[in-house]
């Protein structure tokens, strides 16, 4: 297929890139380097600088098959800070985009959704059942986006996949996290272990889980790649398919943290901090409609994830 992959230079949308084209397609980036970075983007696949809201420009007369939208604001504690930034670029930004596909004529959609349209479930594991609560503008946002999808999806032949990602983690074929500020675990963690922070803020240890640090579902980004290329045949012309992606198995705070000095071999210094506003105690999945839908099926462990996380940190 000829893609359009907005957002593609940033973490996840480069590593799907790396997938959709060693499955032969076609791929263009549209991306404003606001987190993405030029050099993330492989050998021969063209980089169109430029804001979400120019996506009508790269779609016109070129006859693409289907966008994959990535591009986000998607930090949950800043989006309680920032709310107008995340409202402004993550749904006016798909607004613009969604516009432009239903005008030009793209026939198949894949959105970046996330748990955090869910907030904090009464019950787990996590169904697209569950009733969608955002404790966080994020998270908010991003349910918002797949409101707007659902009835564009009913009103024109878009066939689109939202797909709800749980905490993405790892790196694969040479492309991983370098967010210029860092606020996930996984590479906190190791760049505490490795000396290049001197802790690791635990965010709460009094949550209602068994050890009183928060529970998160991590999946490997490879995995989360093949959902992805999956996921452009999934859905029928008019349909809004919305699919969550996690292992099904819930990890706190402290056992990553295990994790961490097992995979690496070093001590990782923690120190207790508050929880951090927005936060839930526990997200796990439920990945059933993934396996039924796309036939989708996690490959990757947290100690995988972990030990190709720190990989990728020590190549850099
Ligand atoms: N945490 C710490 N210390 C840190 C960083 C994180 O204790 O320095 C804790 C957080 O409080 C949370 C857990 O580790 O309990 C995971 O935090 P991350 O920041 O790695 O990820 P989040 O769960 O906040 O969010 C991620 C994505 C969101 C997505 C969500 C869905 O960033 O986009 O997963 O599960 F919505």
């Amino acid at each position: 297929m000829k893609t359009l992959v907005v957002g593609g230079a940033g973490y996840i949308g480069s590593v799907v890139v790396r997938l959709l084209l060693a499955e032969g397609h076609a791929v263009t980036i549209l991306d404003d380097l606001s987190t993405g970075h030029s050099d993330s983007v492989p050998d021969g696949v063209e980089l169109v600088v430029g804001d979400i809201s120019t996506a009508g420009d790269v779609l016109r007369g070129n006859g693409f098959d289907a966008v994959l939208h990535f591009a986000a604001k998607s930090l949950v504690g800043e989006s309680v800070v920032r709310p107008s930034l995340y409202w402004h670029t993550n749904v006016i930004g798909s607004r613009a985009l969604l516009d432009a596909i239903t005008e030009h004529e793209v026939p198949r959609l894949v959105f970046s959704s996330t748990a955090a349209t869910y907030g904090e479930p009464d019950v787990v594991p996590i169904t697209e059942d569950t009733p969608t609560r955002p404790t966080n503008t994020y998270g908010a946002t991003k349910l918002a986006v797949d409101m707007m999808i659902s009835n564009e999806c009913a009103a024109t032949p878009l066939a689109a996949v939202s797909l709800r990602y749980f905490n993405v983690a790892g790196a694969a074929w040479g492309a991983g996290e370098r967010h210029t500020t860092e606020t996930h675990l996984i590479p906190i963690a190791l760049d505490a272990a490795d000396g290049r922070r001197d802790k690791l803020d635990i965010y709460g240890d009094d949550w209602p889980t068994p050890d009183g640090t928060a529970v998160r579902d991590y999946v490997h980004v490879a995995d989360l790649a093949r959902a992805h290329v999956l996921a452009l045949t999934a859905a029928d012309p008019g349909e809004h398919l919305i699919c969550n992606l996690g292992n099904g198995n819930g990890f706190s705070v402290r056992e990553v943290v295990s994790c961490v000095e097992d995979v690496t071999g070093l001590p990782l210094p923690v120190a207790a901090a508050p929880r951090r506003a927005g936060d839930p105690a526990r997200l796990v999945a439920s990945a059933d409609r993934a396996k039924a839908r796309l036939g989708w099926e996690p490959e990757h462990d947290l100690r995988r994830m972990v030990a190709d996380a720190w990989e990728f940190t020590r190549s850099r």
